[in-house]
């Protein structure tokens, strides 16, 4: 199976919104409650708004269907270009077939490199992508601080 990944932007994304929220939805049970909730309708909306944001569907061609997606956020730095990464999910119907390590991550890097980026940047708690991202070279050089507010 082979999948395109399209790059959605803009107008495009919010084209796209249905199909992005499900597979949102995909991510975990309490994620889909807040998303049947409407809880991140309001940032969804400024972010399909984001020059900076780049959703990123592996597109499945032959069933017409999204099967994964990223979102790649170009970062404003005081140093060097970065892309951060998250909402990586598959839809769990099409999971243990590589679209993580064979089409999402490869795509990560290309999608960072056009956008003339030094580093992609992400925080995974999940053991299972974590040893996909150590495979595919992420490291994890740093310690991250977050103040949730
Ligand atoms: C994590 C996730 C994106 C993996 O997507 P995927 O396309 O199924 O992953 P791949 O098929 O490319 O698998 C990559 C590797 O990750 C590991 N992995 C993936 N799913 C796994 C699972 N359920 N249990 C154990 N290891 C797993 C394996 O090492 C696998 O390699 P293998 O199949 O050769 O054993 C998907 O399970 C998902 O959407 N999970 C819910 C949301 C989430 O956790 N997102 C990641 C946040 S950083």
């Amino acid at each position: 199976m082979s999948y395109v990944v399209i790059v959605l932007q803009g107008h495009s994304a919010t084209n796209w919104k249905k199909q992005i929220k499900e597979l949102l939805s995909e991510f975990s049970e309490q994620v889909s409650e807040q998303i049947q909730a409407g809880a991140y309708d309001e940032v969804l909306n400024e972010t399909f708004d984001s020059p900076h944001a780049y959703f990123s569907i592996a597109f499945d061609e032959e069933e017409k269907v999204a099967a994964g997606m990223y979102l790649g956020t170009l970062m404003p730095t005081a140093m060097h270009r970065r892309l951060y990464i998250d909402a990586v999910v598959v839809n769990r119907k099409f999971r243990r077939q590589g679209i993580l390590t064979r089409t999402l991550i490869p795509h990560m890097k290309k999608l960072a490199t056009e956008l003339g980026c030094r580093a992609i940047d992400l925080t995974s708690s999940k053991p299972n992508a974590q040893s996909a991202y150590l495979v595919a070279g992420f490291e994890s050089p740093t310690t991250a601080f977050r103040l949730t507010l």
